[in-house]
């Protein structure tokens, strides 16, 4: 038997903008993402995925097909403009995340979810303490005992490599590889079963990209966190993820076993960008 969902969305979509007669009657309308009369982005339309317990799904595409909105929308960071998101985890996957209350968010949002940012501004507060950002985490989650959270952030700035030392620096003087292991400490902090990574190992060289990928399979290893993995690069996709989906526009244009996809790509842009990356 298949192994129960840990993650649904069902018909997603996110406009900026307020849409109008043109864009909202008619898909056919939009030039790329954008409505030429309204000017309103589609950056995320109509996508639904399921992704299995344990699963690592990888999610690829061009600069601006819409993965950091998804990723932003799976992470409860605003109100989708239409869909359906479930989680295994709560109420057996069987209430809409996105018809929920506020605070039943962001017990989610500190409970079963971490969130890598592709921006580290967005995922850290930058001129806090690296403990403080830590620990904000851990207190999200109702932990209130100093020792035990101060133990818990040791514990896991060894996970990531951080020197004890630079606890209590912020982590704008960190460089771009620690701001990301950074991130991670805070993601995996209350244990998730559901992780998202943006562009986790973009922008670093090849050395620290290597100690991330092997920190993230680690995680994936040995507490069978369910994962969403988007990158840019294909290699990393191929390393990480055994499906994935390839973004176009805010549509899912391609999907299946990633070996499959990179080495037999069906749709003439995956094919593209295959070829472009590899
Ligand atoms: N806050 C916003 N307001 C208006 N448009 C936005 C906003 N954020 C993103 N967009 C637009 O939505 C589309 C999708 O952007 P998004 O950042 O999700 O793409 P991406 O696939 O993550 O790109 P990249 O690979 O460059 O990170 C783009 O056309 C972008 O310009
Ligand atoms: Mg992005
Ligand atoms: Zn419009």
């Amino acid at each position: 038997m298949d192994k129960p969902f840990a993650l649904e969305l069902d018909g997603l979509v996110v406009r900026y903008g307020k849409g109008c007669p043109l864009c909202t009657d008619s898909a056919q309308a939009l030039q790329r993402n954008r409505c030429p009369r309204c000017g309103s982005i589609w950056a995320v339309r109509d996508i639904s995925l399921r992704v299995r317990e344990g699963e690592i799904l990888g999610v690829v595409g061009e600069s601006g097909s819409g993965k950091s909105t998804l990723m932003r929308a799976l992470y409860l960071d605003s109100q989708p403009t239409a869909g359906g998101y479930y989680l295994g985890r709560y109420h057996d996957g069987k209430t809409n995340i996105y018809s929920i209350s506020l605070q039943q968010r962001k017990y989610i949002r500190s409970h079963l979810l971490g969130m890598v940012y592709q921006n580290p501004h967005l995922g850290l507060r930058m001129f806090f303490s690296a403990g403080a950002n830590v620990a904000e985490k851990l207190i999200a989650a109702g932990n209130r005992n100093v020792r035990s959270m101060m133990n818990r952030t040791g514990t896991l700035l060894e996970h990531i490599e951080v020197p004890l030392g630079r606890l209590k620096e912020p982590p704008v003087n960190f460089s771009g590889g620690m701001q990301q292991r950074l991130q991670i400490a805070k993601a995996v902090a209350n244990n998730p079963p559901v992780l998202l990574l943006d562009e986790v190992t973009t922008g670093l060289d090849l050395s620290v990209q290597a100690r991330v990928l092997d920190l993230v399979k680690r995680i994936q290893r040995e507490f069978g966190v369910t994962m969403i993995v988007v990158s840019h690069d294909l290699a990393v996709v191929r390393m990480l993820a055994g499906r994935t989906v390839v973004m176009l526009d805010g549509r899912i244009i391609e999907q299946g076993i990633t070996d499959q996809i990179l080495e037999d790509p069906r749709h003439i842009y995956t094919q593209t960008l295959v070829n472009s990356l590899l």
